[in-house]
């Protein structure tokens, strides 16, 4: 039995942490879900997105899965995603984009592994006015060696240990010379460590470009923080949209599991949000757990309602179905 923290968040996040708890729960996988609330559902039932025994429940038991949480735009409390990458050092962001099978895209066979730096970079909101009139604002992005040399160690160790041949590093060090200038310094040290493997860089720009043209050119790719930020979705677009990536938040000491995508209010309450994305997680935080069958048996079960039932799978992937009858699908197949 796991104890694992569970933290629906805001908008679709109870629908697809229901449907996801479910799911493991029909796969035979034995968890004590602790849960605990963040975002803006916490901002408003406890008057602090962040409340102090969320934190304490994560220090205690170290592995979460996380709905999405919602952060208003412009002006009003900071991420909540970001305070809690950062508070944990989770340092490493994972986010897999594997074509799927039956659903409609332009592309095939793309396997990509993106590692997003998740605590420094220009993400990290470090903003301020310099007139008293607010007409001019400033952003502070960081980059360390010691950080960097964490997510391009991870990204390298990855690739070595799923037999992948090549890393491609993404930065913009032609114009922010100091920042990603540094990350691509250190991206080629690293990368003589690992002979066997290809190391490749690109400027971001072009990279957005490479992506939509022929994706299959990458394999594991490894960028700072705000780029990852803009390039995972790009490649969740390329297998299926948003509702089906999945992503994992990794540091030494705590693990976060959650979806690429946000709280989707647009579709939040309404049966229609696709659990996939936030299930791809969960079965990353399995195999994290070294539940690798179970992880292997849910996927299958999961490819299986993709090919032969498509009429019940949600419409973002072009199902005629609900939340609900794609989780019925699925758990019916686990538990058969
Ligand atoms: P979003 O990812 O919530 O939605 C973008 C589009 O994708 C919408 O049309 C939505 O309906 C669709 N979509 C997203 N997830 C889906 C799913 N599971 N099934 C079907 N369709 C899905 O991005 P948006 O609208 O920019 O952000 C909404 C809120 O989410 C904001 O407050 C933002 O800060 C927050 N956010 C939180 C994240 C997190 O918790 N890690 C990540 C990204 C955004």
């Amino acid at each position: 039995m796991y104890d694992i923290v569970l933290i629906p968040g805001d908008g679709i996040g109870t629908e697809i942490t229901e449907s996801v708890t479910s799911i493991l729960d029909s796969a035979g996988v034995d968890i004590n879900w602790i849960n605990c609330k963040a975002g803006e559902t916490a901002q408003k039932e406890m008057d602090n997105p962040l409340p102090e025994e969320t934190i304490e429940a994560i220090k205690k038991y170290r592995i979460v899965l996380k709905g999405p949480l919602a952060t208003p735009v412009g002006a009003g409390f900071r991420s909540i995603n970001v305070a809690l990458r950062q508070k944990f050092d989770l340092y490493s962001n994972i986010r897999p984009a594997k074509s799927l099978p039956n659903i409609e895209s332009p592309y095939r066979e793309v396997d990509i592994v993106l590692f997003r730096e998740n605590t420094q970079g220009l993400y990290i909101g470090k903003e301020h006015w310099v007139d008293e009139h607010q007409q001019h604002a400033e952003s502070i992005a960081v980059v360390t060696r010691d950080a960097s040399e964490k997510i391009i160690t991870a990204a390298f160790e990855y690739a070595k240990k799923h037999g992948r041949k090549k890393v491609s590093l993404v930065h913009k060090a032609n114009i922010l010379k100091l920042t990603t200038g540094l990350f691509l310094k250190i991206g080629k040290e690293i990368s003589e460590n690992y002979p066997s493997i290809e190391f490749e860089d690109l400027i971001v720009d072009n990279m957005a470009m490479q992506m939509v043209l022929r994706p299959q050119q990458f394999d594991v790719i490894v960028t700072t923080n705000l780029f990852g930020d803009i390039l995972s979705d790009l490649a969740s677009g390329l297998v299926g949209g948003l509702g089906v990536t999945g992503a994992a938040n990794i540091g030494e000491n705590a693990a976060m599991f959650e979806a690429v995508h946000g709280s989707a209010p647009d579709i939040a309450g309404q049966n229609k949000a696709n659990p996939t994305a936030l299930l791809f997680s969960a079965l990353m935080m399995l195999e994290y757990l070294e539940e690798f069958r179970k992880a292997e048996r849910i996927r299958s079960a999961v490819y299986t309602v993709l090919q032969d039932h498509k009429e019940v799978c949600t419409q973002d992937i072009g199902g005629q179905g609900t939340t609900q009858s794609y989780t019925d699908a699925i758990c019916k197949l686990l538990r058969d």
